[in-house]
């Protein structure tokens, strides 16, 4: 039997939500699904995929923009499929100490594509991440990575779960 197919798309500014969506892709992979993992903005078409991952980033409590509008450009092909969403943000403990509720534009693609969930994945704030907000908390010590690779890859392990009971 061919492998399932899997897209994971991330909308990412400074390349922390990407490295999310690589380490769902691996995880996937690991499971024996067939993965591709791409910018959003490259994703113009779903239809060869079984199902769809779609991630971005939270700037000032919006969703990434180009996650956004992949969501709105494939929207009738991804209705027709199971697709997941996340979001990757908060520079803390939070996403690890509850459910967080995403932001308006992430809710609103989950209603325009019949995403089945959305989870929000801590975020990153390096000494290389650029702009004047991430210096201020870096020089604060208020910056981190707050990606956490098992909470990713169990949430990973869930989708491909719940893709091979759908086959
Ligand atoms: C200027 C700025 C604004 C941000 N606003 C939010 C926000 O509103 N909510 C949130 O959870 N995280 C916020 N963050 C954290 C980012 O979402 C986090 O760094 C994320 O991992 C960035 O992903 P990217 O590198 O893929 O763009 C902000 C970060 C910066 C630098």
């Amino acid at each position: 039997m061919n492998a399932q197919r899997v897209l994971v798309a991330y909308g990412s500014k400074h390349g922390a939500t990407a490295g999310i969506a690589e380490e769902i892709g691996r995880s996937l992979r690991d499971d024996g699904f067939e993965v591709v993992v791409a910018p959003a903005q490259d994703v113009d078409d779903v239809r060869g995929y079984d199902g769809v991952v779609l991630g971005g980033s939270l700037y000032a409590g919006r969703w990434n923009n180009r996650a956004r509008r992949c969501a709105e450009r494939n929207g009738e092909h991804l209705r027709h499929r199971p697709v997941w969403l996340f979001s990757s943000g908060p520079v803390d403990g939070s996403a690890e100490q509850r459910d967080l509720t995403p932001v308006r534009d992430a809710a609103r693609a989950m209603e325009r594509v019949g995403a089945r969930e959305h989870v929000t994945f801590g975020g990153s704030i390096t000494a290389t991440t650029p702009g004047l907000l991430a210096r201020i908390l870096v020089r604060q010590g208020k910056a981190g990575d707050f990606r956490n690779p098992e909470r990713i890859r169990t949430w990973a392990r869930q989708i491909g779960a719940e893709l091979a009971v759908t086959r």
